[in-house]
């Protein structure tokens, strides 16, 4: 069967690091259909629409969607359903792809590209899994309005069994082809829904967890924790806004986000969304300068989650590394290479 990579580029850097993950793909993949599509601001300039009906339904007839990154100083001010994060909330919210899965990995060559101490973060390789289409992101109500002559703002974080019960699974089965061991945070020392996502995850566990040992970590422990000695995890599983903070004081660990991917799955069977965890860095957009590395990474684990092809995943995973062996280095990095060179030293590793 015809398999279909969807590309949504997005904004600033976004269509910088993507047409280099497209470059890649045309040679890990040479019989993959590529196809282009809008998202974010770069869609609400043409269609008026962060996402449209139209670009969702080709999301998800596609095998795979591939995104950069959305948003910029210029719809900063717009209305939030008018603005491009909204075109990203609806893409992972339409194509149900409630796990997000970030993985922290140092690569050798990136050692010394941490803010923190080699010994630290030497062999890092740790994976978040951050639950993606619930919690404080999407809970009613939420609003900004008056009342008895004071103003508020206000979200609500909710969250329901078969939410807690679903990404709970996809945990376990992570862990259960690494280590074998996830770490629930959340904030049960204060929050109901914390109570709540402890005692569904100690159940799921108890159901579907065998062969994971489970721990439980409040959230700011966790953070704490990230940063003293972040070697001690093997899977995090978080809510959507802990999950949202601690992948990117995770990152940080490994040199530079613009090294990150991240894959996004719904039910097996349906298309994953992939993307950088870096956004679409607008001070540096249009210089040519990005690191492509997430995108590229991105890709690789499309190739690995969605497309069954586990074999060119790894082949592209080790030619990342040898680029980075060999030197290369963009200026996240401390190197100079542009987004493009970086990318050609992928290739050449390739
Ligand atoms: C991320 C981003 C998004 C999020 C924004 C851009 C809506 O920070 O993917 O981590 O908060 O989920
Ligand atoms: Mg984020």
């Amino acid at each position: 069967m015809q398999q279909t990579l969807l590309l949504l580029p997005g904004d600033g850097i976004g269509p910088e690091v993507i047409a280099e993950a497209r470059r890649v793909a045309e040679i890990v993949a040479p019989d993959l259909k590529v196809e282009d599509g809008l998202v974010g601001g770069a869609s609400i300039d043409m269609h008026g629409d962060p996402l449209t009906e139209e670009t969702l339904d080709r999301a998800r007839r596609a095998s795979a969607v591939l995104l950069g990154a959305v948003g910029g100083p210029k719809w900063v001010g717009a209305a939030r359903d008018k603005r491009p994060e909204a075109g990203l909330l609806a893409l992972r919210k339409g194509l149900d792809v409630f796990a997000n899965l970030r993985p922290a990995y140092c690569f050798p060559a990136l050692v010394e590209a941490s803010s923190l101490k080699q010994s630290v973060v030497e062999g890092l390789d740790l994976m978040i899994v951050r639950e993606l289409t619930g919690g404080v992101y999407f809970g009613q109500p939420r609003g900004i309005d008056e009342t008895a002559g004071i103003r508020r703002g206000y979200d609500t974080a909710v969250y329901t069994h078969p939410e807690i019960e679903r990404v709970a699974h996809v945990a376990f089965e992570i862990a259960r082809g690494r280590q074998g061991r996830v770490c629930s945070v959340e904030k049960s020392n204060v929050m109901e829904s914390g109570l709540f996502w402890r005692q569904e995850v100690t159940l799921a566990h108890a159901e579907m967890g065998a062969g994971v040992d489970l721990s439980h970590m409040y959230a700011d422990a966790c953070a704490m924790e990230l940063v003293r000695a972040p070697k001690q995890f093997d899977v995090i599983l978080a809510d959507n806004l802990f999950g949202d903070i601690l992948s990117d004081e995770a990152a940080m660990l490994t040199g530079s986000i613009g090294m990150l991917p991240s894959a996004s799955l719904g039910t097996p069977g349906t298309p994953g969304l992939y993307e950088p965890v870096h956004g679409s860095a607008p001070d540096i957009a249009g210089q040519g300068i990005a690191n492509p590395c997430a995108a590229i990474l991105s890709l690789e684990m499309a190739l690995r989650w969605s497309l069954g092809r586990e074999k060119a995943a790894d082949i592209l995973f080790a030619a990342v590394g040898k680029a980075l062996d060999q030197g290369a280095r963009t200026r996240d990095l401390g190197g100079n290479l542009s987004t493009r060179e970086m990318a050609d030293a992928v290739i050449a590793a390739l």
